[in-house]
């Protein structure tokens, strides 16, 4: 623990911005499948249409998935970082609109058993991502997992993705008890994918937002919705976002109107602690 806090303030100390600008948004979701990684590829692109640099931390678990939505392959993941073969800016993937990607892979673990003789490393190559980005967008796996969780807390802010499927809703609310226990004080904004209608979505939000006014404190934002759209179908077969593929489609229509609110976040005053370190040092805390 000594190790931790000092590597942190001499991170800190390094770089002698009092406040980081860098904001961290986390996208997750309850249930698995509902389309984060599109939504957050797309999200990445929709900000860069608005001038704000982006780079997206891929830190599913499982395969890895922002690459590929890209039609990009990882060499190196975050894996390499931790071994020290690599640093930070020779894992960084270039993606299109100068957005950059890290791949996590199996990596991403890693961060959460991080040996004390590696942390010192890690933690000046992640602190040089301030430098590179406005905004940092983890595409978290679903689910309550450990280190789902500790990438939720660490987070700005959290985009919960659901659609209006029954299941992915009970998911929703069941991460939401979670957070408001766990992280009770970063905002938590809701996107409702793959919707018919506005009035299907507003029905979704509706729902999810009785249940946590009546079972728990706290309120939770409705960002926004996207509609099914096939061309979403279509352009994740050609691995290419539909952002680019389908520009004028509905479904990234929906997302650059998010954008717009989530460019608005960042013309929000920075929290204390917020941005890339406070990110780092409550991720370190909460392992
Ligand atoms: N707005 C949409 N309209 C139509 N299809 C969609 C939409 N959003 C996502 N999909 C479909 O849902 C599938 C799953 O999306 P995605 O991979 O983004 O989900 P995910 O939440 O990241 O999944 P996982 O939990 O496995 O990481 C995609 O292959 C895509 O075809
Ligand atoms: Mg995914």
């Amino acid at each position: 623990m000594h190790d931790q806090a000092s590597a942190l303030r001499a991170l800190a100390s390094r770089e002698n911005q009092k406040h980081s600008k860098m904001r961290v948004i986390a996208v997750t979701s309850g249930k698995g499948g509902v389309g984060k990684t599109n939504f957050t590829v797309n999200l990445a692109l929709a900000l860069a249409e608005y001038g704000q640099r982006i780079i997206i931390l891929d830190g599913d678990l499982g395969l890895a998935n922002v690459d590929i939505a890209f039609g990009l392959t990882a060499r190196h993941t975050i894996a390499h970082l931790i071994s020290g073969e690599k640093s930070i800016e020779q894992i960084i993937l270039s993606g299109p609109r100068g957005i950059g990607i890290i791949p996590g892979g199996s990596g991403v673990q890693g961060l959460a058993d991080l040996e004390r003789d590696k942390l010192t490393n890690v933690l000046a190559n992640l602190g040089r991502l301030e430098k590179m980005a406005d905004m940092l967008i983890i595409d978290t796996g679903a689910g309550l997992g450990h280190t789902v969780m500790n990438f939720l807390q660490a987070a700005d802010d959290i985009i919960l993705v659901t659609t209006p499927e029954p299941t992915s809703l009970t998911d929703a609310y069941g991460l939401l008890k979670t957070l408001r226990k766990e992280a009770g004080e970063v905002p938590i904004h809701v996107v409702v994918n793959r919707v018919r209608t506005e009035s299907d979505a507003q029905a979704t939000f509706r729902r999810l937002e009785t249940a946590v006014h009546k079972f728990l404190d706290g309120s939770v934002n409705f960002m926004g919705w996207v509609y099914d759209d096939p061309l979403v179908g279509r352009s994740v077969m050609q691995q290419e976002p539909v952002g680019i593929s389908f520009p004028e489609s509905p479904a990234y229509r929906c997302v650059q109107w998010i954008a717009g609110k989530v460019a608005g976040i960042y013309l929000r005053p920075p929290r204390q602690a917020g941005g890339v370190r406070g990110f780092l040092s409550k991720l370190l805390r909460s392992f």
